[in-house]
This record gives C-alpha cells, sequence and structure tokens, in this order.
C-alpha cells in the first residue's frame, strides 16, 4: 500500500521524508515523490521504481529551501505506475499526496473536466486535488472538508497549498498519524516512519483534519475546532534494525519463540484474561490471505475439540454475502496490520446488524483494534517484512488458545494440564529454528521447480495453505495447497516427477489415509517432503520430524519448518525477500 510522510518545523524536510519513505518500503510501492515548500514556492520531484532513485535525483537537483515537505511511495491502483502518475500531485495551488482509493473519480473528473481543468496523469489523487483546489478560497479547512464530503472511498492525505505556510492532513478509512515533536510536527502512515524523532503522536479519527505550522497543531472537525489526546507509542525504534539478520522475515521468524512466550505468558497465568465466549453458538471467522489460513487452523480445532459451529472465510468474500445470522454469533477477526480494508469493512457490517466482534490483531493503534467490541492482541512487535511470519504463528497460537477455553469452560475439557504443552511450545520452536541445513536442503531441492504442492487433511490442510502461500509470496513458485483426499479428483493430472509434494501429517486420526494420499502422488513420481510428529513413518527420503505435543497446539511446530524452506527458496533464486514483487504490508485498498 502507498505509503506517506510530512514533516513541517525548524529543519529542513529532504532527509526527514527521504528516510521516513524507505521507513514505509515494506508497505509495496513502484514510484515515489517529495513536494519541498518554502514561502514563494512548491517543488515536486518524482522517480519510479525504488526511494533510491528519488533521492539520487534530489542530490542532483538544486532543491529550495524548505522546512515543509510531504512525500508518498505509490502502489499503483488508478493508473499504471509511471512518473506522471507518481504522487505528489498539484492542481493550481493545492498540492497532495493520497492512499486509498476514490470510487467515484471517474464521475468527478468528468465534471471537472466540463468546468475546464486539465489533468495530466490517469490518478484519483489528481482528482481529489483539482476538487480541493476548486473550492479552495483561501480558507483551506473549508476547502478540504467540501471536497472530502463528495469523496466516496477511502483516502488519507497530506496536503499543501501554495500560500499557506502549514501542512494539512486528514482521513477516512486509510491509516494516517500525526506526529507531535517540541517545535515540529509530522504525518505517516504508520509510526515506524517517525519512531526515530518522536514517539508522541495523534490518531486522526475519520474526517477530522490536522493543521501544522512550526510550533503550533490544530484540530478540527466538521468545521469545529476540537482537541485530540496525545499518545505514546510502545515500539522502540530499535525494531526496524534487522539485528544483524540477512532479512526482515529471517529476524521475524528467529523471533518467534520469544514473542509467542510473551505474549502467551499471561494467559497461561491467568486463563480469564481470555475473553468468556462458550454461549456463542456459532462462530464466523473473517479475514484475508494468512490471516485467514491462521482462522483456518482455528476454525478445525474450535470445531473438533470445542464443539462450535464455525465458519471461516475471506472477508472479500464474506463482506458482499448476505449472512444470516439466526443465532448467537460471534465474529472473530483476524489482522496483522489492523489495516485491511475487506476485514475493516466485514467488522463494519457485522456492527451494522449488532452483531459483536472480537478482533485477534497486532497494530493497537489499528482501526480494527478500535473499532472491535473486543480484542485480544498479538503482541508480535511491528512485523516490517511483507510476508507475515511470526503475526500468523501467533495468530494461530490465540486461536488454539481460544479453542482450548471454550472446551474449558464448556468443560469439554476438565483440566488445564494440556497448557503444559502450550508452554514448551516456543523452547521447541527454538530447536526446531535451529535445524537450518535440513530446511536449506530441501530449499536446493524444490528452488527450481515451476510448480508445488502442500498436501493436508484438517489442521494439517490449513496449515498446508499457509505453507503454499508463503513460498509463492516470497519465491514467486507456483504452488497449490490442497486437502489430500481431494487430490485424486482431478488436479493428482498434474503430478508428475517434476512437482515436489509437501505432505503434512500431524493428526494420528487421519495419518492413514494421508500417507495413502501420499503413496498415490509417490507412485505417479512426485519427490514427496514429509512433515510430521511420528517417528514411526520412514519411507520417504525427506522427512522433517517435529516433536509430538498436544493436537491443539501441534501446527505451532510445522509452521516454522514451512516459513523457513520458504525463505531458503527465495534467497536461492535470488527474490527481493523483504518486499516481494506487487505485493503490499497492509491491503488497505479493496
Ligand atoms: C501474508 O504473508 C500476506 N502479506 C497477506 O496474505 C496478509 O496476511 C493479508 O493481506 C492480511 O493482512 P492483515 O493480517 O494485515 O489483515
Amino acid at each position: 500500500m502507498c505509503g506517506i510522510v510530512g514533516y513541517i518545523g525548524k529543519e529542513n524536510p529532504i532527509s526527514i521524508l527521504i528516510q521516513g519513505l524507505k521507513d514505509l518500503e515494506y508497505r509495496g510501492y513502484d514510484s515515489a515523490g517529495i513536494a519541498l515548500k518554502n514561502k514563494d514556492n512548491i517543488q515536486i520531484i518524482k522517480s519510479i521504481g525504488k526511494i533510491t532513485n528519488l533521492q539520487e535525483k534530489c542530490q542532483n537537483t538544486n532543491l529550495i529551501s524548505s522546512n515543509i515537505g510531504i512525500a508518498h511511495t505509490r502502489w499503483a491502483t488508478h493508473g499504471a505506475p509511471s512518473k506522471i502518475n507518481a504522487h505528489p500531485h498539484k492542481v493550481g495551488k493545492t498540492t497532495i499526496v493520497h492512499n486509498g482509493i476514490i470510487e467515484n473519480a471517474a464521475l468527478l473528473k468528468e465534471q471537472l473536466v466540463k468546468e475546464g481543468i486539465k489533468f495530466n496523469s490517469d490518478t484519483d489523487t489528481e482528482v481529489i486535488a483539482a476538487l480541493i483546489n476548486k473550492y479552495y478560497k483561501n480558507d483551506p479547512i473549508k476547502a478540504i472538508e467540501k471536497a472530502t464530503s463528495e469523496l466516496v472511498g477511502s483516502y488519507a492525505l497530506a496536503i499543501l497549498f501554495d500560500d499557506k505556510e502549514k501542512l494539512y492532513a486528514i482521513r477516512k478509512d486509510s491509516p494516517l498519524i500525526v506526529g507531535i515533536k517540541d517545535n515540529a510536527f509530522f504525518v505517516a502512515s504508520d509510526i515506524t516512519a517517525i519512531i526515530n524523532y518522536t514517539k508522541n503522536y495523534v490518531l486522526l479519527e475519520e474526517n477530522e483534519i490536522a493543521e501544522m505550522t512550526q510550533n503550533h497543531i490544530s484540530y478540527y472537525y466538521q468545521d469545529k475546532e476540537i482537541t485530540k489526546k496525545v499518545l505514546t507509542a510502545d515500539i522502540k525504534s530499535e525494531a526496524k534494525d534487522k539485528n544483524g539478520y540477512e532479512h526482515y522475515m529471517l529476524k521475524e521468524i528467529m523471533e518467534e519463540p520469544l514473542i509467542l512466550e510473551n505474549t502467551l505468558k499471561p494467559y497461561l497465568k491467568n486463563l480469564d484474561l481470555l475473553p468468556n465466549l462458550k454461549d456463542y453458538e456459532e462462530i464466523h471467522i473473517v479475514a484475508c490471505g494468512s490471516a485467514m489460513y491462521a482462522g483456518m487452523v482455528g476454525k478445525t480445532l474450535l470445531e473438533e475439540r470445542a464443539q462450535v459451529k464455525v465458519f471461516c472465510e475471506c472477508a472479500s468474500e464474506y463482506r458482499y454475502k448476505n449472512v444470516i445470522y439466526d443465532c448467537k454469533t460471534l465474529v472473530i477477526l483476524i489482522s496483522q496490520s489492523g489495516e485491511t480494508a475487506d476485514t475493516i469493512a466485514a467488522m463494519r457490517n457485522a456492527h451494522s446488524k449488532n452483531i459483536d466482534t472480537l478482533a485477534i490483531v497486532n497494530v493497537k493503534t489499528s482501526t480494527i483494534a478500535r473499532e472491535a467490541k473486543m480484542h485480544l492482541f498479538i503482541e508480535a512487535g511491528p512485523e516490517i517484512a511483507v510476508a507475515t511470519t511470526k503475526a500468523y504463528i501467533l495468530q494461530v497460537a490465540l486461536m488454539a488458545l481460544l479453542a482450548f477455553k471454550i472446551a474449558y469452560d464448556k468443560k469439554i475439557i476438565k483440566d488445564t494440564k494440556i497448557l503444559a504443552d502450550l508452554q514448551k511450545a516456543p523452547c521447541l520452536i527454538k530447536e526446531i529454528l535451529e535445524n537450518r541445513k535440513l530446511y536449506l536442503k530441501i530449499a536446493k531441492e524444490i528452488y527450481q521447480s515451476t510448480n508445488i504442492f502442500f498436501i493436508g487433511r484438517k489442521v494439517d490442510y490449513a496449515i498446508a495453505l499457509e505453507g503454499s502461500l508463503k513460498l509463492k509470496e516470497v519465491s514467486y513458485i507456483h504452488s497449490e495447497a490442497y486437502q489430500a483426499g481431494e487430490l485424486k479428483h482431478g488436479t493428482i493430472s498434474l503430478i508428475d516427477e517434476k512437482v515436489p509434494v509437501f505432505a503434512i501429517i500431524t493428526d494420528k486420526q487421519i495419518e492413514e489415509k494421508t500417507l495413502s494420499n501420499v503413496e498415490e502422488v509417490k507412485s505417479r513420481g512426485a519427490k514427496v517432503i514429509v512433515i510430521t510428529n511420528n517417528k514411526n513413518i520412514t519411507n520417504y527420503p525427506d522427512i522433517i520430524y517435529v516433536p509430538k505435543i498436544n493436537e491443539f497446539f501441534q501446527s505451532l511446530l510445522v509452521v516454522p519448518t514451512l516459513q523457513l524452506i520458504a525463505y531458503e527458496t527465495a534467497k536461492l533464486r535470488g527474490c527481493d525477500i523483504d518486499k516481494p514483487k506487487n505485493l503490499a504490508k497492509s491491503v488497505t485498498v479493496e
């Protein structure tokens, strides 16, 4: 997703803005731009590709002296990645950068063209700039409010006016925060872009406007001045360092044992810190991507071990469905960023029908964390790599813990003895992560493949889904997760000696069935890699054994093996592991 950074203060903004964009790189982008302002003019510099291209361009440009600036990394939605479509966009006296999607941009543009406005780009952002400029008669707050009242869609905007030594910001649905420092103010898509300068920030609510000068900030809502609470971020700036690892993805995988232990500790000490969910007759788990796959693990455990009726659906489908809430239902939203547009919409749909929501979320200041009726923070710390790893495993852990808690509250499970296995999990994961030579060996066997399958049944299938996505995301090898029993109904036609098949086998009850599916693919030449907790499974060239623990928490020991195999494979293929092509860390648009 796009990244926004803005600054107004005593210093020249160029290095603050460029560094801020670099700290937002993980959000994904294809072009970047910057606007510097002083009392006489606004200078705009744009480039496509990496931020270093923009940095080089700035170094080779005679920059105006300035202490106000806005900057942007663009993840193309309307209009191809190009310099002309890169932000900032300037129309008349108005210069803006934007994160989000304006759904009625074409209609508004048509009207503005009729009024004689000339457009240079294909972007919805330029339409916003033109609309604000149309209403700007020397009162920025009024112009911003009038223009944004006509927009349908999501926006986070940083705005400059030719004749104002001020910086403006407003948001709706897309994230934007205001950083507060003595005699300097910042605007950013998220705290990581400004944590090196200040930990004090303000969260703008929908359509609140911040007006900043060098040494003062005011807030407005519907043309009235309001006051805002200043918050203090609880992340350390070193969270953005790789601590000696080659990639953030590897660093974040290696953090898993420690953060798992830290997140679980309070709940293992006092289960009552978890919400009491036993009276819900139905649970809908709604999320996107890996978060949804964590939900699929939760679904299996809730159904099998807590006897709850569960639906698990991707938010992009669920939000448009006519969902029948005909009994006491809980909607669980899982999201690392807490800003995924589809998941937010699904949450708000549930709220519109007075349905309770529980968010399992990482970013505490996010929209989902703030709006859900209940929340459980996964406390993973900032996750910089686009491909989620530590957040995902914590989502799985909390889903498993919730399933246990419901089973315990419903007296299906009589005591808490099995929690000892969850207590052991961080230490076991640490050992599993040390086995890197084996994962590298397997990566060497698969990294030149073009098609790879991950198969399993029940909770092993849910894990296979994430194993497949992780590999696809970072190594760009096509892969597919398949219910092991379903393969023979067509897709097995794709299996031959060129197709590696990962078989995940940890569920004792269904083990024999999955093993016969493994034989089916093996007999068609597939290279089989088995991941199992059963030492009696031996007759395969590649077997990764994980320690056997209680089935509620067993998946936690499989996940890191798949994450490291994906990582090593991507490395062998020379991929951009932390910032895979076309991907964004938080999909804040539909
Ligand atoms: C995971 O590696 C992907 N980056 C993606 O599938 C992600 O899980 C999905 O976009 C949901 O994001 P969220 O958890 O921030 O809502």
